[in-house]
């Protein structure tokens, strides 16, 4: 095993340390005096225009960074990730999402520990295309011969997070007539709701889960086929034996899993299975066969272009110089507000209702990676790591928490993306509405970089107390993002962006980012407590004094 570099040692820490302690922030300043900060700062990351110059960095800075991603090996690091080392070192695992969406035909060929990797994800890819394309054409029927009209994904995570995201950004590209609910929640209401108002003979049940055990997604699943055989029956179709429940099953639900034979241990027809490999983390598996429901309903060949957008940033990464790699650089702007400016959390503003879900699908990206105490040899990291990552869509969030950024007492370095042309443009009375909208997305990272001083404030009439109310401090950091729209590639450029940002922050702290064993021990425990809850009281006297409490409210208020 390489062993991880600890970053605190390297003489980039050093200089960064020393820019630290004599640094002040001027963006108005920097902007006054250097005409070509904004070319200079502004780099282009396949269709996307990347504005950096409105971070709090100089050149000598950023000369800085780049040196401690050398220091600490982020090429070396990406290099062995692509060639499949096992870089996730407590699972003793390969780590290949990058693999996922190598073009067919690609040279030299991957193969990894013995597997044929290309010829595998190719394998898969033509069993996707081969299914979306029987059940949207209408060629696969449910069990009384109709042609599907919703597909319901039950998962969790990485199952469900990036699908969701994904359909709800890419929904104007929908043409099937398919439409897709997400189920992931234990909370009955999920799937209460999910399935109100479907009619059990067009309803097609993805279950979608790499581990085929998590107890929500099983649960659910379940919950979906007691729903199936119900409503079917209510709708007078027989389903009272055994081999007629099984003939339901097979005709309503598929499953995504790399554990095939807990698939058919559940009843669904192993040839309806789609498989994907343990080299795939959960959160970086939406262009796995965990983007089934995306192929339904997109359709395959925006799917596939998803995919080359991911690539197009994959290629990026691997081509092109640390000073001008916009992934790597992103990450050590990260860095350098988490580790020398204090920053604590990161928010991600885009200025595109399509992209709504996209801070909920980075929370598990960047959080479950990067949210980490040791390093990758289970040495204690020497410095803070992973952010709190967090964000709304604007105009909505500026209406909410904005105000904390602008003039709050916290360092949030934000992300704002847009798109130049809308999916769905209006005018209001002649007014371009989405022109207006991108007049915010401007608006906003001016007045966090440059603020308004008091002088300023005054020059307008205000007077006495007001004056520092109505100031503004700038030096607020932000990146600006910008596309021209919102095509699938785009989407997959955007997904693969925060992955290798996230990659680099975890090789400069020395951490595994694709292990999530915090997740585990609150799994173990809710299967401990829920036969507490339900009356077992040597459970009960097992737990903690507060556990206890919590459980005699909840068993002095059931209904
Ligand atoms: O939250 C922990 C986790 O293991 C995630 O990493 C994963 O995406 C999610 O659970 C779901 O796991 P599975 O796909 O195995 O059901």
């Amino acid at each position: 095993m390489t062993a991880p570099i600890d970053p605190t040692t390297t003489s980039a820490w050093a200089e960064l340390s020393a820019h630290q302690a004599s640094f002040t922030p001027d963006l108005r300043g920097w902007f006054a005096s250097d005409a070509t900060r904004v070319e200079r700062f502004s780099l282009p990351l396949a269709d996307l225009h990347v504005d950096l110059s409105k971070n709090l960095v100089t050149d000598e800075i950023l000369s800085s960074l780049v040196k401690l991603a050398e220091e600490t090996g982020v090429a070396d690091r990406y290099a062995a990730m692509l060639a499949g080392e096992h870089i996730n070192t407590t699972e003793d695992r390969a780590v290949l999402h990058t693999a996922l969406r190598r073009p067919a035909g690609m040279e030299p060929a991957l193969e990894v520990d013995g597997q044929d990797v290309d010829g595998d994800v190719q394998s898969v890819l033509s069993a996707i295309d081969a299914f979306a394309d029987r059940v949207r054409s209408g060629e696969w029927k449910g069990v009384t011969g109709k042609a599907v009209t919703h597909i319901v994904n039950i998962g969790i995570g990485g199952s469900d997070l990036g699908p969701v995201m994904v359909y709800e950004a890419l929904e104007p590209y929908a043409n099937a007539g398919i439409e897709a609910r997400f189920v992931s929640n234990i909370d009955p209401t999920d799937m209460g709701q999910k399935v109100k108002g479907l009619d059990p003979e067009t309803t097609l049940f993805i279950v979608a889960s790499k581990t085929f055990t998590t107890l929500e997604t099983l649960t659910n699943a379940r919950l979906a086929r007691d729903w199936l055989w119900d409503s079917l029956a209510e709708a007078g179709v027989s389903v009272a034996t055994d081999a007629e429940k099984d003939d339901a099953v097979a005709h309503h639900f598929v499953a995504v899993s790399t554990a095939l034979d807990k698939v058919a241990a559940f009843g669904i027809d192993p040839a309806n299975a789609f498989g994907f490999w343990d080299w795939v983390g959960g959160r970086y598996s939406v262009d796995s066969a965990i983007g089934l429901s995306l192929a339904i309903s997109l359709g395959p060949d925006t799917f596939r272009e998803l995919l080359a957008g991911f690539h197009a940033v994959d290629r990026h990464v691997a081509e092109t110089p640390l000073e001008k790699n916009v992934p790597v650089l992103m990450g050590l702007l990260n860095v350098w507000y988490v580790n020398f400016l204090g920053a604590q959390s990161h928010a991600v503003l885009p200025y595109a209702q399509q992209l709504h879900r996209f801070a909920a699908y980075l929370q598990q990206l960047t959080m479950e990676s990067n949210g980490k105490s040791v390093m990758w040899d289970g040495s204690p990291v020497t410095t803070e790591t992973g952010e709190i990552f967090w964000g709304e869509p604007g105009t909505n969030g500026q209406h909410a928490f904005y105000q904390l950024i602008h003039q709050g007492t916290k360092l949030i370095p934000a992300d704002f993306i847009a798109v130049v042309n809308p999916a769905y443009p209006l005018e209001d009375g002649g007014q371009d509405v989405h022109a207006l909208f991108l007049a915010n997305y401007l608006a906003q990272t001016k007045a966090l970089a440059f603020g308004k001083t008091a002088e300023e404030v005054e020059a307008e009439g205000t007077t006495g107390a007001l004056v520092a109310a109505r100031t503004f401090a700038g030096n607020k950091p932000t990146t600006s993002i910008f596309a021209p729209s919102l095509t699938p590639s785009v989407l997959g450029q955007l997904i693969a962006l925060y992955e290798h940002i996230t990659f680099t922050q975890s090789v400069v702290w020395g951490i595994n980012a694709f292990d999530q064993w915090g997740v585990e021990l609150g799994k173990k425990l809710a299967l401990e407590i829920a036969p507490a809850i339900e009356g077992d009281d040597a459970a009960l006297s097992a737990q903690d004094a507060s556990t206890q409490a919590l459980i005699a409210f909840y068993r002095a208020n059931r209904a």
